[in-house]
């Protein structure tokens, strides 16, 4: 068999979230760990590695975001198209490890997808976290994701949204003001540790902050993108300081990544 070959999948649903992101359920055994994603392809136009947003057994949820060709395909998928998945690849977050802890998920944009991943990953296993605090930021109220899940998000864990521009409706009361600037705002334990999804500069900050808190830089995971081919270690596309993020990654602990230039 062709490790290169994808599998054809359902779409079972396609839900827009805002004006660039859109939800695809798709009906999947894969069950990706959080942060581990899928290599979609798109006959006659590409692939694109994709994170999981779910963690079920029997759906895979993607939010994709366009940016070219193959993202702006899987947005036009409908109800009942096939879809061509391979994977999942990559480590994803440490999950098993990170039991008995306090989690902190800080994400940017579309970077809080994954981090859905991890949130449903512990409504399955609660008794063995903490508490779970997560810090969401987005450019507008209009671009926030997930809004439908938000208030049961409320219900068990901590959630602190923030908008960098209050532009239309606020139905949240989001803050105004970075991601950074809330999470500098709040209290977070000193031995939690945090698992960050988003823009490079947004995970430096967020970093530095969390250092000042008492956080150390093993208690901090980010989740890298790289461009990539095979997603296999074979290609050596997404090769960073020697490390494959395809395989190696794409989370890594801070440590690990710190002197990367971005
Ligand atoms: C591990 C991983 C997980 C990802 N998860 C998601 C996800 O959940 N949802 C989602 O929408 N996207 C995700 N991406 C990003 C997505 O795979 C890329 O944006 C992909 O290239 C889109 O393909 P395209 O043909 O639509 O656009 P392309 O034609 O490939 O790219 C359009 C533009 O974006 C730039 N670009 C593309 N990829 C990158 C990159 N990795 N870094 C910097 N610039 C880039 C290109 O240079 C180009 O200018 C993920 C990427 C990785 C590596
Ligand atoms: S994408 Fe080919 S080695 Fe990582």
């Amino acid at each position: 068999m062709n490790i290169y070959n994808s599998k054809q999948y359902k779409i079972l649903d396609v839900i827009k979230q805002t004006g660039d992101n859109t939800l695809l359920r798709i009906k999947c055994d894969l069950n990706p760990m959080p942060g581990q994603f899928v290599n979609v392809s798109i006959p006659g136009i590409g692939e694109a590695p994709i994170s999981s947003a779910s963690y079920n057994d029997k759906l895979l949820d993607l939010n994709v975001r366009i940016v070219g060709n193959v993202t702006k395909a899987m947005t036009q998928l409908k109800k009942g198209d096939e879809i061509g998945l391979r994977g999942p690849y990559g480590n994803g977050f440490p999950m098993k490890e990170l039991k008995g802890k306090d989690l902190v998920l800080v994400g940017g944009g579309c970077g809080v997808a994954p981090l859905r991943g991890i949130i449903e990953y512990v409504d399955l296993h609660w008794k063995d976290y903490k508490d779970v605090y997560m810090f969401f930021g987005y450019r507008t109220p209009g671009d926030i994701l997930f809004k439908d899940e938000i208030s049961g998000w409320n219900d068990k864990y901590k959630v602190f949204l923030s908008v960098d521009q209050e532009v239309g409706a606020n139905p949240f009361n989001c803050p105004v003001g970075f991601v950074t600037d809330n999470l500098k705002e709040n209290k977070v334990p000193s031995n939690a540790v945090a698992l960050m999804c988003g823009p490079p500069i947004m995970m430096t900050k967020t970093t530095e902050i969390l250092k000042e808190k008492g956080l150390t830089e093993k208690q901090l995971y980010v989740s890298l993108e790289r461009h990539m081919k095979c997603c296999t270690g074979k290609c050596g596309h997404c090769m960073v300081h020697g490390q494959y993020v395809c395989l190696d990654g794409p989370v890594f602990t801070y440590d690990e990544v710190k002197n990367l230039d971005e």
